[in-house]
């Protein structure tokens, strides 16, 4: 890993504590979810892998993005309308439902795995990609009070978009640091491709 991206870590994983949401209330929570299982899955675990699975995502995660949504800081057209009758309570609440779920695992593709677990745990020294361990942890379930997202089990399809979408500046709600946009910058399409499968098996 190179120097900036160290510092990155390393301020990132601060920021991101002293930041922390107030913990929600699963309970209240599960009763705020019915619009979102037509997509999401009733269980947090949604069948189409376009939508992402939210079941066991961190609740830290879960509420910066839907208040990131709220607020316009990512835009996700088949959302569009949808959060603006909840307040930050409401979101607090439907984020620890969400998390409270177990999130169920997927299988990776033979083929691309190799390519894919070498960028996962080791990035590439050539493009100056570092591996994704440092921050999403080597077995995939992130570091939630520091504001990295679980990936394991996620649908390699969303993961994919979401890699191109942060390569592309589509998506960048990864903050002043661009840590996501700069990294998802050093991917090559095949590369995200290859990464993206061994995140959907990952555990
Ligand atoms: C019509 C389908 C649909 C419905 C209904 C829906 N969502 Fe989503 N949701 C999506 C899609 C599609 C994405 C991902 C878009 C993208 O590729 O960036 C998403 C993304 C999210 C994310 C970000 C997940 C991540 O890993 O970053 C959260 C959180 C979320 N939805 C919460 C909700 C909640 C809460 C509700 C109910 C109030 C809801 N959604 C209802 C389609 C839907
Ligand atoms: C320096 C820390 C860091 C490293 C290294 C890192 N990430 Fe991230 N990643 C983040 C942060 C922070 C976010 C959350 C951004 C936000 O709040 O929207 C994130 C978000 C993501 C997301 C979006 C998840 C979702 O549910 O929408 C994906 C996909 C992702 N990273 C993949 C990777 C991959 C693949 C690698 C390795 C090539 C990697 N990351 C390396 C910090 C990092």
């Amino acid at each position: 890993m190179n120097k900036l991206l160290v510092s990155l870590v390393l301020s990132l994983g601060i920021a991101g504590t002293a930041h922390a949401a107030e913990l929600g209330d699963a309970e209240a929570g599960a009763e705020k979810v019915a619009t979102c299982s037509a997509c999401h899955g009733a269980d947090g675990n949604s069948v189409t892998p376009t939508f992402p699975k939210l079941a066991g995502m961190g609740q830290h995660y879960l509420f910066k993005q839907m208040l990131d949504q709220k607020e316009g800081r990512r835009v996700i057209v088949e959302m569009t309308g949808m959060l603006d009758n909840f307040d930050e309570q409401d979101l607090r609440d439907i984020a620890a439902h969400f998390a409270s779920q177990t999130m169920a695992l997927g299988v990776a593709d033979p083929e691309l795995y190799e390519r894919g677990q070498a960028i996962y745990r080791g990035g590439d020294i050539e493009t100056g990609l570092p591996a994704c361990t440092g921050c999403h942890s080597p077995t995939g379930k992130g570091n939630d009070p520091a504001g990295y997202p679980r990936l394991a089990g996620q649908h390699a399809e969303y993961i994919t978009t979401q890699l191109t979408n942060f390569r592309e500046h589509e998506r960048t709600n990864d903050g002043d640091s661009e840590v996501m946009r700069t990294i998802a910058g050093r991917l090559s399409t095949r590369d995200i491709e290859a990464v993206s499968n061994y995140i959907q098996g990952l555990r």
